[in-house]
C-alpha cells in the first residue's frame, strides 16, 4: 500500500511473541487494521497504534511483554493519542490485570476475539471523543466464531514469501499439567475442510507454493460434517495446482493415526519432516506430565514413520527440571534422544505456570539442576543437528528460494528437512529464483545452516 504518512493514513506497529499460531493471528489483525485505513510499519516509535501479541508459555515471556510494555509507555507520553492493545495469550490469562498493573494499556483481547479490533478500536475513539480513558478488556471464548470470521478474510500479500502458514485448528483439550495453552486457546475447535482449501486457494494465486498447517493439535484436526482426518485434508491440498510443498505442526503423539503415517511414504507434496514433541524421556514424568503415552509407545511411533519414510528428519520439544525429575528420570530423555536421533529441537527449563496442576507440585527442581540439565541435552541435541547437516555435505537438495541471505550476494531458501540454505549467485538471478524450487549440490555444513550452489541438475 503507497499511502504516504503526512495523509490521514494511520500507522500500526505489531510485536509477536511465542509460537507460530500468533504469528498467522498478527497477519489477520494486520489484514483487519489496513482494511480499517492503517499502515503497518516496523517500528512503535511514532506508530498510532502498538500491538503486542502475546505469549504466556513461560514466565519469561511474560516479563518480555511487560519490559516491552515499559519501553513504549515514553513513547505514548510524546504521541499521547496513541492506542496500546496487548493481545494473545498473556491478555486471554490476564485480562483486566494488565490494564491494573500496566494503566498505560488501553485494550486488551484474547486469541479469539481479534476479529472485533475495528469495533474495538471504534470504541476506543468514541470513549476519546467524550474525554474518557478507555480500558476495553475482551477474552470471550468463541472460537468457532474466529473461524466464521476468518472465512471472509481476503489474505492480504502482507509478505512476497512463497511460504505460508494456515491454521487448521486451535485449542487443545489435553491438559498437560505444566501447559497454559488448554486455557489461553480454549478448547479443540477444527476448522472446515471447505475454508482451508478457499484460504490455500487464495495463497496459491497470489504464488505460494509451501503451505504449512498449524494447529496446537493438528493432528486431531477434522472436518466435522465429513469425518475428514488431517491425511485427506493433506491429500486434497496436495492436488491444488501450484503447491508443490505441504508440512503441517505441531502434532501430539496420542492424536498420529496409520493413514496420516501412511500419508507419509504416499503423498508426495508431504514433506519429510515431522514436529513430535515428547517432552520427557522417563515414563514416570510423562505419566506426571498426563502426556499418555509411555517412552515406549513414542519410539515405536517414530519406527513407524521411518519405516514409509526413511529419510524423514524429526524434530521435537523437551522439558528439564519438571517437578520430581530425578537424575535417572534426565538420564531417561538422555537415552530416548540417543536412540531416536533428532535433526532439529526446542528445549526449555520448566517453568510454573499459575494455575497449571505441576506449579502445586512439591517437588519443584532446583533452578542450577535444572540448568545444568538443560546444557547437557542442548549438548547432545546440538550434536544431532550438526550430524544431520553434516550428512547432506554432497548432496543434491531442492530448495524452496525465499529471500537473500544477510550475507550480500547469497539467496537463502529451505530444504524438504526444513534446513536453511544459503546459495551463493549472480545477482542479476536473485528476483528470478525466488518462489522456485530449485537443485543445489550441498557442498558446506553450519550448526543452523546448510550452503551449497546452484547445480545443473547433474
Ligand atoms: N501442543 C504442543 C506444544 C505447544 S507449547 C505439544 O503438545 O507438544 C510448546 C512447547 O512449550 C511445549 O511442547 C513444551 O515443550 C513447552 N512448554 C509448555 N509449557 C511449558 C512450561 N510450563 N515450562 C517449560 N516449557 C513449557
Ligand atoms: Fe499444551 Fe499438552 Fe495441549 Fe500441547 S498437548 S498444547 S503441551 S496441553
Ligand atoms: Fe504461547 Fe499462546 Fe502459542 S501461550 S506458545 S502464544 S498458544
Amino acid at each position: 500500500m503507497a499511502a504516504s504518512k503526512s495523509g490521514n493514513t494511520k500507522t500500526c506497529y505489531i510485536k509477536t511473541y511465542g509460537c507460530q499460531m500468533n504469528v498467522y493471528d498478527s497477519e489477520r489483525m494486520a489484514e483487519a487494521l489496513v482494511l480499517s485505513g492503517y499502515q503497518q510499519v516496523e517500528t512503535a516509535d511514532d506508530a498510532d497504534m502498538v500491538i503486542l501479541n502475546t505469549c504466556h508459555i513461560r514466565e519469561k515471556a511474560v516479563q518480555k511483554v511487560y519490559s516491552d510494555i515499559g519501553r513504549i509507555r515514553p513513547l505514548k507520553k510524546k504521541k499521547n493519542d496513541m492506542i496500546i492493545a496487548v493481545a494473545g495469550c498473556v491478555a486471554q490469562a490476564e485480562g483486566a490485570e494488565i490494564i491494573a498493573r500496566a494503566p498505560v494499556v488501553d485494550m486488551v483481547f484474547g486469541p479469539q476475539t481479534f476479529q472485533q479490533l475495528p469495533d474495538m478500536l471504534d470504541e476506543v475513539h468514541a470513549l476519546r471523543a467524550k474525554g474518557k480513558k478507555s480500558r476495553l478488556v475482551r477474552t470471550e471464548f468463541p472460537a468457532a466464531e474466529k473461524f466464521t470470521a476468518l472465512k471472509s478474510v481476503t489474505r492480504a500479500p502482507i509478505t512476497r514469501s512463497p511460504s505460508a502458514f494456515v491454521t487448521v485448528q486451535e485449542g487443545c483439550d489435553k491438559f498437560c499439567t505444566f501447559c497454559v495453552v488448554p486455557y489461553t486457546r480454549g478448547e479443540e475447535v477444527s476448522r472446515p475442510t471447505a475454508d482451508i482449501i478457499a484460504e490455500t486457494q487464495a495463497l496459491v494465486d497470489q504464488g505460494v507454493c509451501e503451505v504449512t498447517l498449524l494447529g496446537q493439535n493438528v493432528n486431531a484436526w477434522q472436518d466435522r460434517q465429513s469425518g475428514l482426518r488431517l491425511d485427506g485434508l493433506l491429500a486434497q491440498l496436495g492436488a491444488i495446482t501450484g503447491i508443490e510443498r505441504l508440512r503441517f505442526t505441531t502434532s501430539h503423539p496420542r492424536d498420529m493415526d496409520d493413514a496420516l503415517i501412511a500419508a507419509h511414504g504416499n503423498n508426495l507434496k508431504l514433506m519429510p519432516y515431522l514436529h513430535l514433541p515428547v517432552q520427557a524421556g522417563s515414563d514416570n514424568i510423562l505419566t506426571a506430565m498426563n502426556r499418555k503415552h509411555s517412552a515406549a509407545e513414542y519410539i515405536e511411533l517414530v519406527a513407524r514413520f521411518r519405516a514409509v519414510r526413511p529419510d524423514i528428519a524429526l524434530s521435537s520439544d523437551f522439558i528439564v527440571g519438571f517437578p520430581g525429575e530425578t537424575d535417572a528420570d534426565f538420564d531417561a530423555t538422555m537415552a530416548l534422544i540417543e536412540h531416536v536421533t533428532y535433526a532439529q529441537a526446542y528445549s526449555f527449563k520448566y517453568s510454573p505456570r499459575p494455575g497449571t496442576p505441576a506449579a502445586e507440585d512439591e517437588a519443584q527442581v532446583d533452578e542450577a539442576v535444572k540448568t545444568t540439565r538443560l546444557h547437557r541435552l542442548q549438548a547432545l541435541l546440538n550434536g544431532q543437528q550438526r550430524a544431520f547437516n553434516d550428512a547432506q555435505i554432497g548432496n543434491i537438495l531442492p530448495v524452496l528460494f525465499d529471500k537473500p541471505s544477510k550475507k550480500n550476494g547469497q539467496m537463502s531458501g529451505r530444504s524438504p528437512y526444513l534446513q536453511t540454505v544459503h546459495v551463493t549467485m549472480d545477482e542479476a538471478i536473485m528476483e528470478s529464483v525466488r518462489g522456485r524450487i530449485l537443485p543445489v549440490a550441498i557442498t558446506a555444513a553450519h550448526n543452523n545452516s546448510l550452503s551449497g550452489h546452484l547445480s545443473d541438475g547433474d
